[in-house]
């Protein structure tokens, strides 16, 4: 019995020797690894101290010397962010880089916990395609705590210090749009079906909407009858919100301008439950297949399109300068509420039956198949 006793108590004995041996090896292992004098690896002399290399604690970083750059999107409901992931990623990736993507459905606290993770996985640079610009300004703060810069691809994250801004001229779209659809309609009933609320781009268009409307409203020429929001830029909202414009004025609308083209199918989807598609001039954005449909069928008038890999490129350049703690040029300025965010705003392109084959199918963002085959059968 004591024996017994004696051999599981030595037993115990030389379990915990050998657990003290394991972690003094470990600790050794951890001292070593830290290197503590001289830091060549940027790592932290004390606890708390700054890594020079700008990561803080808790934020595993290979130092494997490939670049990681992490993205964090809304959501791929539009057609052409799933352009934007594809060809941002092909881009980061041609440039030697490792690309990291997560997509948050539009949901807030998702996108939040998404870019943590990123963070947490010690990307580079953290790329965000906002869903809230004002929600995700606490995303900015998380990074830059964490000692990484933070670019907004296409839409602006508000009131945060962000590095850099890569986006389209959104005011400018806003403005073609305008100049387009008041050469064929100067003087009538005008609907605007804006695009998310939560989304500072569509705050952007309306302010260029309005450049070019302002003046004919201001003699009176235009009357703005209807002027809505599409809440998360659903083309379902938009046409309840257009059937609520045409029931408000008993179907004498003369133009309408939406804040994309999947919004503007919504309100052609409305138009034609009274007869006016075709009829009423309408303008969209993002030069999507079936507005491009659309516009060579008659039913949309035009819309904007904004090479998607131009953007893509340019963005993946500037973010793998930006991980390699470079500065890169920046010629325009945005102000987001707290900051004139340094910014890069390429030109977006007004597109209409007239000129779709040199523009859209010329670069190929459609084949020119897909774009006449509802009318070229
Ligand atoms: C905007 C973007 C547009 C449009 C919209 C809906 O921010 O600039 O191209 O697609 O989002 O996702």
């Amino acid at each position: 019995m004591l024996e017994r006793k004696a051999m599981r108590i030595m037993a115990v004995r030389r379990l915990l020797q050998v657990a003290a041996i394991a972690l003094a090896v470990l600790l050794l292992w951890a001292i070593f690894m830290r290197g503590d004098v001289g830091n060549d690896a940027g790592l932290p002399s004390s606890p708390g101290e700054e890594l020079t290399d700008g990561h803080a604690p808790g934020v595993r970083r290979q130092d494997d010397g490939i670049i990681k750059v992490g993205l964090t999107m809304d959501t791929l409901q539009e057609e052409r962010w799933i352009k934007d992931q594809e060809m941002f990623g092909e881009a980061v990736e041609a440039l030697g880089a490792e690309f990291i993507v997560m997509t948050a459905d539009s949901d807030d606290a998702k996108q939040i916990e998404q870019a943590e993770t990123l963070i947490s996985m010690g990307v580079d640079i953290l790329v965000v395609v906002p869903h809230d610009a004002e929600a995700t300004a606490t995303i900015v703060n998380k990074a830059h705590a964490a000692g990484i810069k933070v670019m907004s691809y296409d839409r602006l994250v508000r009131n945060a210090d962000v590095d850099l801004y890569v986006s389209f001229d959104n005011e400018r779209v806003g403005e073609l749009q305008a100049e387009v659809i008041t050469k064929l309609v100067p003087e009538g009933k005008y609907v605007f079906i804006g695009g998310a609320d939560t989304d500072y781009n569509a705050h952007l268009v309306k302010k260029g909407v309005f450049n070019v409307l302002q003046p004919f409203i201001d003699r009176g020429e235009i009357t703005v009858v209807f002027d809505q929001w599409t809440r998360n830029w659903l083309p379902a909202n938009a046409r309840d919100n257009m059937r609520a414009a045409l029931r408000a004025n008993e179907g004498r609308i003369d133009a309408v301008i939406a804040g994309n083209d999947a919004t503007a199918g919504g309100a052609i989807e409305a138009l034609a439950e009274w007869g006016l598609a075709g009829k009423v001039p309408v303008a969209g954005q993002d030069a999507e297949l079936a507005a491009a449909q659309r516009i060579v069928a008659g039913t949309q008038t035009m819309t904007v399109y904004k090479p998607i890999r131009q953007l893509a490129e340019v963005a993946a350049e500037l973010a793998v300068k930006m991980a390699k703690g470079e500065t890169p040029r920046a010629d325009r300025l945005v102000n987001n509420g707290k900051i004139d965010v340094p910014s890069v705003l390429l030109t977006p392109i007004a597109v209409n039956a007239d000129n779709i084959d040199e523009t859209i199918i010329a670069d190929g963002f459609h084949s020119r198949e897909e774009v006449y085959k509802l009318i070229e059968r």
